[in-house]
């Protein structure tokens, strides 16, 4: 029988993973099946226990379950411990339920080798201090950056995210207009733009050898993206990348085998 694959979530039919892991499995030549799941708002356990009950042999969980899979799921990997999130379930030998999150390793592996950006020794800026950057901030510090800052609106959020990270790596903490010097790389992991919206930040957080990336994408430059353009950053990206590579990261658990993103990371732009 093909082996089944889904994304869960609430909404889920614009989910670009199935297009992605189908891309996948052709280029690697497995036999798979892989479609998107409509979890109700309070229903997403049984939804993940009927699938695997079923034989399915794995998920990714999105908006807005990964909190749930991350309780439900009975082993983590270390970087979903920290994560609070689980992105991607699967079985092991004793049928145990495995949670990994590999949104950070995405976020990474598009920075270093898609982007050819290291973060070794980088001053790094992130914006935001929700889910999105608590899922990405642990595979970001075991790159060894020289710092990493925090900036939030709320920056009693941007505290905690600090204090619970404080045993790999002392991360510094802001409000957006205070931020007083310029930065190698700027991550935005707010979801402002979602709202045509933009932290308000000063200037001088840009120069001209500044890597920007936004972690949301469209058919057109984010607004983050924008701004950082305006600014005479030296290169603005966005998180395009980032999905294409934590679903890469996601099948190699899977599979054991590893794609090649570039021309797929391609199609997918093709097709916004
Ligand atoms: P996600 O899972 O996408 O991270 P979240 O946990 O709700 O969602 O976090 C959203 C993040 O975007 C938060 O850092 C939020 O700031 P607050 O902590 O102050 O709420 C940030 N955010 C959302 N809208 C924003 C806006 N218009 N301007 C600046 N920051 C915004």
């Amino acid at each position: 029988m093909t082996d089944q694959y889904a994304v869960v979530g609430n909404p889920i039919a614009h989910s670009k993973s199935p297009v992605i892991h189908q891309l996948f499995a052709e280029q690697t030549h497995q036999d798979l099946a892989y479609k998107t799941l409509l979890a109700p708002l309070d229903g997403f356990e049984q939804v993940v226990s009927d699938f695997f009950n079923e034989g399915g042999k794995g998920l990714n969980v999105t908006v807005p379950f990964k909190q749930n899979a991350w309780h439900y799921s009975q082993l983590l990997t270390e970087a979903a411990k920290k994560a609070g999130a689980v992105n991607t379930l699967w079985l092991n030998e004793e049928n145990l339920l495995c949670g990994d999150n590999t949104d950070g390793v995405g976020l990474v592996t598009d920075l270093e080798i898609n982007q050819q950006v290291l973060l070794v020794n980088k001053k790094i800026l992130i914006l935001g201090a929700g889910g999105a950057v608590r899922g990405v901030l642990e595979p970001i510090i075991t790159k060894q950056p020289a710092s990493i800052t925090i900036a939030n609106r709320t920056v009693s959020k941007a505290d905690k995210l600090a204090d619970d990270f404080a045993d790999l790596m002392a991360i510094e903490v802001s409000n957006f207009t205070e931020l007083n010097e310029t930065f190698d790389i700027i991550i935005n992991g707010t979801s402002a733009s979602l709202q045509g919206d933009l932290p308000p930040l000063p200037d001088r957080v840009i120069g001209s050898q500044t890597i920007c990336y936004d972690m949301m994408y469209g058919a057109e430059q984010t607004a983050f993206n924008q701004w950082a353009q305006e600014k005479g950053s030296q290169k603005q990206i966005d998180g395009l990348g980032m999905l294409v590579e934590q679903a890469a990261a996601a099948f190699h658990i899977w599979r054991e085998v590893n794609p090649t993103t570039k021309g797929i990371i391609k199609e997918i732009r093709a097709g916004l």
